[in-house]
This record gives structure tokens, sequence and C-alpha cells, in this order.
């Protein structure tokens, strides 16, 4: 479970201060997929960011798995595993077993436990033909096959994936969404930012919503259907935000 209990985030940037996230509360139940949709700059990665650890709220706090981000970093860091857009954090030089291993021994798995995960994931990723391969050759959407395997080397419950098919062609976008089927069908809980809306109805069973930082839905999928009265996640997203949040209870 994740509990984001009225965070908010600021940056200074120079002598301006940047309000990235302003009082969001959400929670996101164990084994839930959550979709976290927001324009450019609504403050999507910085509350990922946060929830992995990685940045301390200004205000508010965040738990994980009854963890909280600030006092018990390491417990959490332990439970997710964590991708963020653009960075597959993969060594070209290495073969992609071999970069599997490296994050393995990271996170301190044994030799067996390691062989054993690495054979699972080559298995469930259909990378078995590319395993002794070096990653540098490796075209995008095989790249994101590992770099997923990756985050999943130590089978964490909780995944967040920022922006995992921007800048992918459909080919490797599908990969993804295989991949999160399969997650799902495993009983893991996954947040991923994403501003394609196809993608965020097809595989989430609730969305969150963001503008300027605010928090201006959250909710099922199936809910928000029935309120709005339309299955155009499109259309919502954009109705929602030129209502802001004035209109957004509970
Ligand atoms: N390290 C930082 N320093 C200053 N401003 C930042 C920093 N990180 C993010 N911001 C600002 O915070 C806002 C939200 O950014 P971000 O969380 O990256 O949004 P998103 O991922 O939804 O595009 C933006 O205005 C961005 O410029
Ligand atoms: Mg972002």
């Amino acid at each position: 479970m994740i509990e984001i209990n009225q965070v908010t985030k600021k940056f200074q940037d120079k002598k301006v201060y940047v309000t990235a996230v302003k009082h969001v509360t959400f929670t996101v139940n164990a084994g839930q997929v959550v979709g976290l949709l927001g324009e450019n700059g609504a403050g999507k990665t910085t509350l990922l960011r946060s929830i992995a650890t990685l940045l301390t709220p200004t205000d508010g706090s965040i738990k994980v798995g009854g963890f909280d981000t600030v006092k018990n970093p390491d417990a959490i860091k332990r439970k997710i595993g964590v991708l963020f857009g653009g960075e597959t954090g993969l060594y070209d030089r290495l073969t992609a077993r071999e970069n599997l291993e490296y994050f393995a021994t990271l996170y301190g798995l044994s030799k067996h436990e390691t062989k054993v995960r690495i054979d699972e994931l080559a298995k469930m990723f259909g990378m078995k033909d590319y395993m002794n391969r070096k990653v540098g050759g490796f075209s995008k959407g095989m790249r994101q096959k590992v770099a997923i395997a990756r985050t999943l080397i130590h089978n964490p419950d909780i995944i967040l994936f920022d922006e995992p098919t921007t800048g992918l062609d459909i080919t490797s976008s599908n990969v993804f969404r295989q991949l999160v089927h399969q997650l799902k069908r495993d009983g893991k809980t996954i947040i991923f930012s994403s501003h394609i809306m196809e993608e965020v109805s097809l595989l989430c069973d609730s969305v969150a919503m963001m503008h300027k930082g605010e928090l201006v839905h959250h909710g099922s999928l199936e809910d928000l259907y029935k309120s709005e009265g339309s299955r155009d996640l499109n259309y919502i997203f954009m109705s929602k935000l030129v209502r802001g949040n004035e209109h957004y209870a509970s």
C-alpha cells in the first residue's frame, strides 16, 4: 500500500520557488494499477521520485508498505522497483545477463537466486535469445525489456514507472503493455505516469490526475466513466483540467 498524505514539494530555482506538488493526498492499495496523468510540468515525476524516496517532501508524508519515505528509505528501496523515463541505467558494454547480474549484486541476491531470477525474467519477457548479447546493439524495445527486467530483479511488490513508453515505437509500447498485464496478474502494485490516455484506459484500475501540482481527480476508472457519462478519457481529462480541483471532493 502507498499512502500519500498532504504532500507538497517546493524547489528553489535560483531565487524563485517552484511548487511542483501541492497538498496531494491519495492511497494506492496493494495489487492496484494506477495511472498518473498530467501534462508536462504537472508534478508527476516529482511525486514519483518522492514515493521512491529520492526526494524529501517539503511538507506532508508518504508511507510505502507501512514505512515512511524519509525515516525508513532503505526498507522501502528493497520493496520497490523504479524506472524513470529515458534512463535505462544499462551498461552498453555488458550483455543483458551481465547487466542483470550487476543489479542483482546491488540488491544482495545470492548467485543461485540471481540465476533463478534472471532465467525467470528472460522467460517472462521473451529475452532468452539475446541474454548473452551486448546491450549496446539492442533495439529500443529490447533495451526497454532489459531495463524493466532490471527494475524487477529483486522481485519488488511495488513498481513505479515514469513515462515508460514516451519515445518508444508502437512495438515497444506494446511490449510494455503486455508486461503490465503480466505484473498485474502476479498481484504487483504499479503506478505509472503517462500522457497517453489509451494506455491508461487499457491498463489501469484507477487514475490520479495532476494539474499544476495539484491532484484534480483520483478514483477508479469505472466510477469516473460513470460520473462523467463518457468513456473517453481524453475528453474527461481535458474537462477536469478546465474545472481544476475546486470540484474535487474526497
Ligand atoms: N530539480 C528541480 N528544480 C527546480 N524545479 C523543478 C525541479 N524538478 C522539477 N521542477 C519543476 O517542478 C514542476 C513539476 O515538474 P515534474 O515533476 O518534472 O513534472 P512532470 O513530470 O509532470 O512533467 C515543473 O515546473 C518543473 O520545472
Ligand atoms: Mg516527468
